[in-house]
């Protein structure tokens, strides 16, 4: 692969792949020297057209650990704000020679059309409600190293789904691999063209939580429901928040997940959310670092390849 647009463009095999890197590099982040080479000499810049924790910081670390030139881009102090477009902002960039660029923008589909005017490699790093394929990658890491596999386990994806990158990119991997995907939410939350993907829809949770071995929870995403239904927080929480009574009905040894940022009290009860036992949430974020150096790693390498062969024919 040239970039990393999403989750739909890569078969199993490379997904194997790609986590098999990334337990690599779980090791050497754990180690006391964090240091690879494999982006030595490379430039990476980070460009952020919404706001972000884990998925920024992560790109950042993943890229000095890796020994790229890290640059971010300050977006909201951008010529941007003066009206410059998103593919001329990304050409001017383009010409200052970048070898990576990790991209994320509001609206779905921006990051191919990005991709398609610069001549280095793109990583999105979340579009729209369109793929977020990093956090899929992150978070099948965690299952694989937490459950031993990544193959015919039953997972509930529950709450916002309808405004979700993450479960569309999850979803896409999920069902690439073998699983069971379970949806569960209230309708105007759960669209049913995702049942296409031969996934169960439920709209009780106690229903679709029977017997699962994870439990992936999602933030409401106000900020992608364009003025549509806001349900109110309080009765969202009665009836799709993940407390200790919802989750008994999962497997014993069910593991919780959430890609952040949580909302304590209203997709999640606090409790669950730091249950050592249950919660894996603080290793999806260190899993995050890992999945970008080994997807900046491959990446490269595949950059390398095509500049050394562009080179050889000139
Ligand atoms: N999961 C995730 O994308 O978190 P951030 O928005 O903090 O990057």
């Amino acid at each position: 692969q040239n970039h990393l647009l999403g989750i739909e463009q890569l078969a199993p095999d490379e997904i194997t792949t790609l986590l098999d890197l990334s337990d690599e590099y779980v090791a050497l982040n754990r180690a006391a020297e964090k240091h690879g080479d494999a982006l030595n000499g490379l430039t990476q810049i980070n460009m952020f057209f919404e706001n972000s924790t884990r998925t920024q910081a992560s790109f950042e670390l993943a890229g000095k650990r890796l020994g790229a030139d890290v640059m971010n881009m300050a977006m909201q102090a951008s010529s941007i704000k003066k009206g410059e477009t998103l593919i001329d902002t990304a050409m001017t960039l383009n010409a200052m020679h970048p070898d990576l660029l990790v991209v994320r923008h509001p609206h779905s589909g921006a990051v191919d059309l990005l991709s398609q005017k610069v001549n280095c490699a793109v990583l999105n790093a979340g579009d729209g409600r369109h793929e977020h394929p990093t956090q899929a990658l992150l978070d099948a890491l965690t299952i694989r190293r937490t459950k031993g596999r990544l193959h015919r386990l039953n997972i509930a994806i529950c709450g916002d789904i309808a405004h979700s990158r993450v479960a569309r990119s999850n979803m896409l991997l999920l069902h690439k691999m073998e699983n069971r995907i379970r949806l569960i939410g209230p309708p105007t939350l759960v669209p049913s063209a995702f049942a296409e993907l031969g996934c169960e829809v439920y709209e009780n949770m106690e229903e679709g939580l029977r017997d699962v071995d994870v439990v992936m929870m999602l933030r409401l995403q106000k900020e992608r429901m364009d003025g549509g239904f806001i349900p109110s927080e309080r009765e969202y929480y009665h009836l799709y928040g993940l407390d200790a009574e919802k989750l008994a009905h999962a497997k014993e040894d069910a593991i919780v997940m959430h890609p952040g940022p949580m909302n304590r009290g209203v997709e999640i009860d606090g409790s669950i959310a730091d249950d050592i036992n249950r919660s894996v949430i603080q290793d999806q974020v260190e899993m995050g670092v890992a999945v970008r150096m080994a997807a900046m790693d491959l990446l490269a390498r595949n950059l390398r390849e095509r500049r050394a062969a562009a080179s050889d024919a000139a």
